[in-house]
């Protein structure tokens, strides 16, 4: 059966969910740290615990939201959520997290609540999942009787605001682990949860694509995934051998949901206006040789868009209270630049799995792969313009160490690039790059020495998420 037919795995040991990459005694460890600290937190063990994984998005950047298809891979750094329900009758959602700088949140035991999203907190984001989970039992017409209070105490190694899905981790395992201890998550397949927690996580205010939850929910320890939307579908795609992944931080953090009025849904919005204007200009029958000559490479201004569409932005997008913040906080609209990255990067992702496929050798694989990464990042650089100049800078600095590929990962706007390095080189490279990129930054205080490995490391296809109970 197609994986995203079957349930989320639920396992009673660590072995089969970390796997032989990891160091299964540091991952036991972490794990009997997360229970003695809900003992002490709580006064009792947790009932369940559930992980789901980041991701590092190989090619297909800034085109899920659109349908397009995307292909990333799971990483070995996740979030792990243990949970029990209150074993008294408070109606309360306690959030805790092992790390000292993220202070507990409480929130009502009450699916209807809003999220408060004029004042972020990280525990919004568990907030997001338990909305999305009321909402899915209530559409399914699944019973999950009166809401209860929920003990909850979170670890997560994704570093956050570095374009490797901390977020999505942390709604997909927030989601799971609802489902779990409310006993309902043997009957719903993968590829609903994948649409379910991208549903979720729009609560947090960004209008993301899904590609984050799908690979997170549906990775398989090996592959990559290509990720196909509506229907959501993964198929796996085995790399070459001989290339490996190397994630770099940019040191720039993005904070894709407090900046998202200017950002990430800001270019939502701007796709779906191109798509409109198209839409109308050719009477529906886009046909992408043709778009440039019906988009105009001047900025649009509000205006001159409302005089083609004959409707103001405002009505189209009267129930998209976030679409309007955009709306708000924008000067112009560049369409055809949006339109060029996205039909160009579309392209690219088959082009990618296509190589991979092809009887190239191994070495050409790598470096077709290698060009395509290239490729990609001057797309979403120059055309996207979801750069920044630290994401520049390390990109220079991973081609000048010999990367065959290098390119931004993740909505951008700061967080990681992902190189792809031939394997025989990898400790040679991240040592060119610690010297060249991060030693100037410990240097001035932004790093501990001590952290590079947090920062830049090679990475592997990790599994997707799981629930356990040990
Ligand atoms: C974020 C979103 C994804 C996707 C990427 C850009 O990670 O959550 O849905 O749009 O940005 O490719």
């Amino acid at each position: 059966m197609a994986h995203e037919e079957l349930p989320v795995p639920v396992f009673t040991v660590l072995d089969p969910v970390y796997g032989h990459d990891y160091d299964l005694e540091e991952v036991q460890l972490r794990f009997q740290t997360l229970n003695s600290k809900f003992i002490e937190i709580y006064g009792g063990r947790p009932e369940i615990f559930a992980r789901a994984p980041g991701r590092v998005n190989l090619i297909g950047e800034h085109i899920d939201y659109e349908g397009y298809s995307v292909l990333p891979m799971a990483i070995r750094q996740d979030a792990v959520v243990a949970i029990r329900k209150r074993p008294d009758a408070e109606k309360v959602l306690r959030i805790a997290n092992v790390k000292d700088k993220y202070s507990m949140c409480t929130y009502a035991a009450d699916p209807c609540q809003e999220v408060d999203l004029k004042n972020h907190k990280w525990g919004h984001y568990f907030i997001c999942g338990y909305k999305g989970f009321y909402e899915y039992a209530k559409a399914n017409k699944i019973s999950v009787g009166e809401p209860v209070g929920l003990d909850v105490l979170i670890d997560g190694t994704v570093p956050t605001g570095s374009g490797l899905s901390s977020s999505a981790a942390l709604v997909c395992s927030s989601t799971i682990a609802i489902m779990a201890v409310f006993g309902v998550n043997e009957g719903i397949k993968k590829k609903e949860i994948a649409q379910l927690t991208c549903e979720c996580e729009r609560h947090i205010g960004t209008q993301s694509g899904g590609m984050d939850q799908a690979i997170s929910i549906m990775a398989k320890p090996g592959f990559a995934e290509l990720i196909d939307f509506n229907p959501i579908r993964a198929s796996d795609v085995q790399l070459p051998a001989g290339g490996t992944f190397v994630i770099a931080h940019s040191l720039a953090e993005s904070q894709k949901a407090v900046t998202a009025a200017t950002n990430y849904n800001n270019r939502v919005v701007e796709c779906r206006l191109a798509a409109i204007v198209l839409g109308i200009k050719l009477g529906m029958k886009t046909k992408e040789a043709i778009y440039k000559e019906f988009l105009n490479e001047v900025p649009y201004t509000k205006e001159e868009i409302e005089r083609i569409t004959e409707e103001d932005l405002s009505t189209i997008f009267a129930n998209s209270p976030t679409s309007l913040d955009v709306l708000r906080a924008a000067k112009h609209f560049k369409l055809l630049q949006r339109a060029c990255h996205v039909y160009s990067e579309a392209k690219r992702v088959f082009a990618f799995r296509d190589a991979v496929l092809s009887d190239l050798s191994d070495e050409g694989k790598l470096e077709k792969l290698g060009n395509l990464m290239n490729d990609s990042h001057h797309s979403c650089s120059v055309l996207y313009e979801c750069s920044c100049p630290e994401l520049e800078e390390l990109v220079k600095t991973c081609k000048e160490n010999g990367a065959l590929g290098a390119r931004l990962t993740g909505a951008g706007w700061g967080g990681c690039v992902v190189a792809l390095v031939r394997e025989s080189s990898v400790p040679q490279f991240i040592l060119n790059l610690k010297e060249s990129f991060y030693q100037p930054r410990i240097d001035r205080g932004i790093i501990d020495e001590g952290d590079l490995g947090l920062y830049v490391f090679a990475s592997k296809p990790a599994s997707g998420a799981a629930i356990l109970t040990i």
